[in-house]
């Protein structure tokens, strides 16, 4: 059986039970899927090599979660900022997407799972585009568990368009700006058919958000996990899940129990 590295992964003083029964599933889980990379040139191996095992832990993860009763997985594919990276890992990646997408959509579809995308999909390929609006059109009706795919996603792009409509339809007379809430804003981010993630994974022990879900994370738990998104299986999932078990959420009120 492997585990997970001590450290980070080890349990911490925030998993430490502050309440007397676990608390339930998270509904919604988020992953920064980090360190394909560093898990390729680890093995002497091409980066894209990393991505093409990531998929495999996409596979894995998606089963996994849908059979834990997890309602919603929010899996960061790519970033805006990713654009940055060479011209053939990004066309690699490009290509990944549509390999996965050709082998996976039918199968999602057969197991209960709609996809959903979020990001700005204008800015990619257009063939890409095409499936992505097919895949939507073909799981729709997937009630079992809701995977969300951010594609081309950064949250500061998100909430400054989401801003610009908002102050367009204040200068139209639409909406009173006084008028505007936290409930506004929401529903016009990418996000707004879904929950707040109660959780957000990031692996390969990095600590940081990277522009991802920055509004909808006000109050996530988030778990830095010391293992590279390829060696992310099912086993590691659940540890997650039992450490955010634990945790203690207020909202910012105070503890329920003792
Ligand atoms: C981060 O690792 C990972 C990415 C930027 C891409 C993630 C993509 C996949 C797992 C494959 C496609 C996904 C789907 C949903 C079809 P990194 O390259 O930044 O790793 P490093 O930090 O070690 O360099």
């Amino acid at each position: 059986m492997r585990r997970l590295m001590p450290g980070r992964n080890a349990l911490s003083a925030a998993d430490t039970p502050k309440t007397a029964e676990p608390r339930p599933m998270p509904g919604h889980v988020a992953v920064i899927m980090d360190g394909n990379g560093r898990w390729a040139t680890g093995r002497g191996l091409p980066r894209i090599a990393g991505h093409k095992r990531g998929i495999n832990s996409v596979r894995k993860i998606t089963r996994h979660a849908k059979a834990r009763g997890v309602r919603y997985l929010t899996l960061f594919a790519f970033s805006t900022e990713n654009w940055l990276r060479p011209k053939e890992e990004v066309h690699g990646l490009f290509d990944l997407f549509r390999y996965y997408m050709r082998r996976e959509c039918r199968t999602l579809a057969r197991e209960g799972v709609r996809i959903r995308f979020i990001g700005d999909s204008s800015e990619m390929p257009a063939d890409i585009q095409s499936m992505m609006v097919e895949a939507e059109g073909m799981t729709a009706t997937g009630d079992a568990m809701t995977l969300i795919v951010a594609l081309n996603y950064g949250s500061r792009g998100e909430i400054v368009a989401a801003s610009r409509r908002l102050a367009a339809r204040a200068a139209a007379g639409e909406i009173d700006p006084a008028a505007i809430d936290d409930a506004m804003l929401a529903a016009e981010l990418n996000t707004a058919d879904f929950p707040d993630p109660d959780l957000i994974i990031r692996t390969s022990g990095e600590q940081r958000l990277s522009n991802f879900l920055l509004w909808q994370a006000a109050y996530s738990e988030f778990l830095f996990v010391d293992r590279h998104w390829p060696d992310f299986d099912e086993e590691a999932f659940d540890q997650c899940i039992e450490r955010y078990r634990l945790r203690d959420r207020r909202f910012g009120g105070l503890r329920k129990s003792g």
